[in-house]
């Protein structure tokens, strides 16, 4: 079965493809290589022992996308990642994140249609929960609206993919993930951020590699035990393999309806302080961090409620925040060799 990763040389789109390569599938994956290089593709082979089928070119494009559907009708499912990720440059440049992450994706879902391919599951986001009332956030809880322009096209794509569905033959699984750090055991791929890293977790290994004084933490006066932000961080090689039983599930004929809704994150919320406490323990690195006043935007806390994604896909996050924390340092370690 040859599935379509777009993005797919990507941080999540890379451990996703890694995961569909040893389920047997055949990977093809397109990306403009605007956030990501080449030399993954050769780093997913060193994994798998096999390099996916690349296309390069920008799927804001809707001549080429068309070219490329209708050249490669044979896909049975796309997996869509590729999009703009960063929520202070969205404020910054909203036009550039509404055109990439709304164009690219009508583009894929016209192709889909006119070359009767069904199944799309969609990259989505915690973000569209924005801070909720109640925790932990369960798919029905209402999603608030958008803090940022980046959260406000990942809340339009589900409502373009559920409003494409109702008259086309178009079935969407829209995974609204929440935290993913850390890298592959092989430290071949992990993430690669350009320039100063606004998550945290790149942050912390930069610092501690010596790139970064230190680790800013943004407030510890919030409304938490120890009064630093909580999140809900999952390891990526989970969330790659949650995409992999979306395929089955979607390909399997296995949906409840035409289009549903999984959150992917552990369930359980951790602080920043016990991040790089866990940073701590799992590498024996001592990190430089000092608090400062809180960040402009950020929600106080927020995880997920993972029920419906355990029972209903039989998936869950399975890898400790120690092992999250140590891969990115191994990855980290990896890519300073490589300099
Ligand atoms: P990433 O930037 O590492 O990967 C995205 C890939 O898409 C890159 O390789 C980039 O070159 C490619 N791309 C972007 N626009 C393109 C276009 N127009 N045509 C072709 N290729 C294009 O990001 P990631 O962290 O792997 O995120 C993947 C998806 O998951 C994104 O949709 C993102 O919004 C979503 N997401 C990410 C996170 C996170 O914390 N990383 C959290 C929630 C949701
Ligand atoms: C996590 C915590 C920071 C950096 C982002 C996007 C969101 C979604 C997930 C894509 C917060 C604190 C961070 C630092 C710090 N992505 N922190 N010092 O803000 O939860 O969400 O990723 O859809 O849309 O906004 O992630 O990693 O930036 O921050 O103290 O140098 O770490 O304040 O509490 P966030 P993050």
């Amino acid at each position: 079965m040859k599935i379509l990763v777009t993005g797919g040389t990507g941080y999540i789109g890379s451990h996703t493809v890694v995961e569909l390569q040893a389920k047997g599938y055949e990977v093809i994956i397109v990306d403009n290589l605007s956030n990501s290089s080449i030399e993954v593709l050769d780093n997913i082979a060193r994994i798998s022992g096999k390099k996916p089928l690349f296309e390069k070119f920008d799927l804001t494009d809707p001549e080429k996308t068309a070219a490329f559907f209708k050249l490669h009708n044979d896909i049975q499912a796309v997996i869509h990642f590729a999009a703009f990720k960063a929520v202070g440059e969205s404020v910054e440049f909203p036009l550039m994140y509404y055109r990439n992450n709304l164009i690219s994706l009508i583009n894929i879902l016209q192709g889909m249609v006119d070359n009767n391919i069904r199944d799309l599951v969609f990259s989505s986001s915690c973000t569209v929960y924005g801070q909720p009332e109640q925790l932990p956030a369960r798919e029905d809880t209402p999603v608030q609206k958008a803090a940022s322009p980046y959260g406000n096209t990942k809340q339009v794509c589900e409502e373009i993919i559920t409003d494409t569905s109702i008259t086309a033959n178009i079935r969407g699984i829209l995974l609204r993930y929440f935290n993913p750090i850390g890298a592959h055991e092989s430290a071949f791929i992990g993430e690669l951020p350009l320039g100063v890293p606004n998550c945290l977790m790149p942050y912390i290994t930069q610092t501690a590699i010596g790139k970064r004084p230190f680790l800013r933490v943004w407030g510890d006066d919030y409304d938490t035990p120890d009064g630093t932000a909580i999140r809900d961080y999952l390891h990526v090689v989970d969330l790659a393999k949650a995409h992999v039983i979306a395929v089955e599930r979607m390909t399997g004929g296995n949906c409840k309806e035409k289009v549903e809704v999984f959150n992917l994150g552990t369930g359980k919320g951790m602080s920043v302080l016990e991040v790089i406490n866990s940073f701590e323990r799992s590498t024996g690195v001592k990190l430089n961090y000092e608090i400062m006043e809180r960040r402009a935007g950020d929600i106080v806390k927020v995880w997920a409620d993972t029920d419906y994604a355990n029972k209903e896909l039989g998936w869950k996050a399975e890898k400790t925040l120690d092992e999250m924390t140590s891969s990115a340092w191994k990855w980290e370690l990896a890519l300073a060799k490589k300099k």
